[in-house]
């Protein structure tokens, strides 16, 4: 075991229960905004958040119609601007909010929330997965947004941590001063805009985040908890090592292990007591060793075509041949 992991794992780790500019770890329980309202302004490097998405989940109250329930964010958005350094970052994931069967993808509606306060959009990438639930009236949803905002024109982003392996590491410059050398970057090509998302590993062989549904490693109660490694793509490119990483509706944390595992600062605000203490149980785990947990870039397992579950089932076999392909 290495000395950092070692003293990690004999270390207790100290969580504030409310703000303190002093501590490395901070999870409020109760309305964000009171949090955010004790916050200096300037103060956070990163907000990674997935907001409440008013579609009826265990922790919303009850549905409000799509204007209430933006009203009611308004005041949150003002409060993270301003507690938002000048150097930092702001990623909103966000997918769709559904009245009576049409769909208003909620990233077109948070858009003129952070531009009024002059943010920047940086990227709107698509975070794509393969599963879920199957729509009869209209095509099956399989993808969710992440919209990141800068404050500035001058910020933190460090691509060379979070660059994927290049298809053609081999290709050469064809022509030109530099004919015949390699023309990608030895550390691998950017991760584009467009991550793929699985549920399950045996799903797909390109590079993904695996979605956490009911077989993920990191899989809670909570009914939408995002996995680690997506934030932690964020955490590298838009953060430095001790900077703040704030989430205004962390969950059951994830966010807020994606910063410790890198070895940032991290507040999370949680109304649900229920999720906070669970998201106080995953720091511990982690810190002892212990946590359940799906590694950034580990590489998702190829199907056969041996897998039961790659088979046609028989009784669609009728005629006893191969269906043509779809
Ligand atoms: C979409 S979930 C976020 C899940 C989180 N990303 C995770 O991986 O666990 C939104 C969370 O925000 C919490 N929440 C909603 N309104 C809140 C508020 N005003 N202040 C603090 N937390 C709030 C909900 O209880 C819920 O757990």
């Amino acid at each position: 075991m290495s000395f950092d992991k070692m003293a990690k794992t004999l270390w207790t780790p100290e969580i504030a229960p409310s703000f303190d500019p002093n501590a490395s770890i901070i999870l409020a329980e109760g309305d964000c905004l009171e949090t955010l309202q004790a916050m200096p302004p300037d103060f956070v490097k990163l907000i990674i958040t997935s907001p409440p998405y008013n579609l009826g989940k265990a922790y919303e109250k009850s549905e409000a119609d799509l204007s209430t329930y933006l009203e009611a964010l308004a005041p949150i958005v003002e409060q993270l601007v301003r507690v938002l350094s000048s150097d930092g970052s702001l990623c909103w994931q966000v997918g769709n909010y559904v009245e009576d069967g049409e769909i208003f993808p909620l990233d077109i509606f948070y858009y003129p929330f952070f531009k009024k306060y002059g943010l920047k959009l940086r990227n709107r990438i698509i975070w794509h997965y393969e599963h879920g639930l199957h729509a009869s009236k209209r095509l099956s949803g399989r993808y969710e947004v992440l919209l990141w905002f800068t404050k500035s024109a001058d910020y933190t982003f460090n691509l060379d941590r979070i660059r994927v392996p290049s298809k053609y590491p081999g290709k050469l410059h064809y022509k030109g001063e530099k004919r015949g050398e390699p023309s990608g970057n030895p550390l691998g090509k950017n991760p584009s805009d467009f991550w793929r998302v699985v549920e399950e590993d045996w799903e797909s062989g390109v590079w993904e985040i695996p979605n956490v549904k009911s077989n993920h490693p990191e899989k809670t109660i909570h009914p939408c908890q995002y996995p680690i490694e997506l934030v932690e793509r964020c955490v590298l490119a838009l953060t430095n090592p001790n900077d703040w990483l704030l989430d205004p509706f962390s969950g059951v944390g994830s966010a807020i292990l994606a910063a410790l595992r890198h070895d940032r600062r991290a507040i999370g605000c949680e109304k649900e007591p229920d999720y906070l203490e669970l998201a106080r149980e995953r720091i511990h785990a982690f810190y002892a060793g212990n946590l359940r947990y799906r590694p950034l870039g580990k590489a998702v397992y190829q199907p056969t075509g041996r897998e039961k579950v790659s088979q046609v089932p028989a009784e669609w076999l009728v005629t006893g041949e191969k269906p043509e392909s779809e």
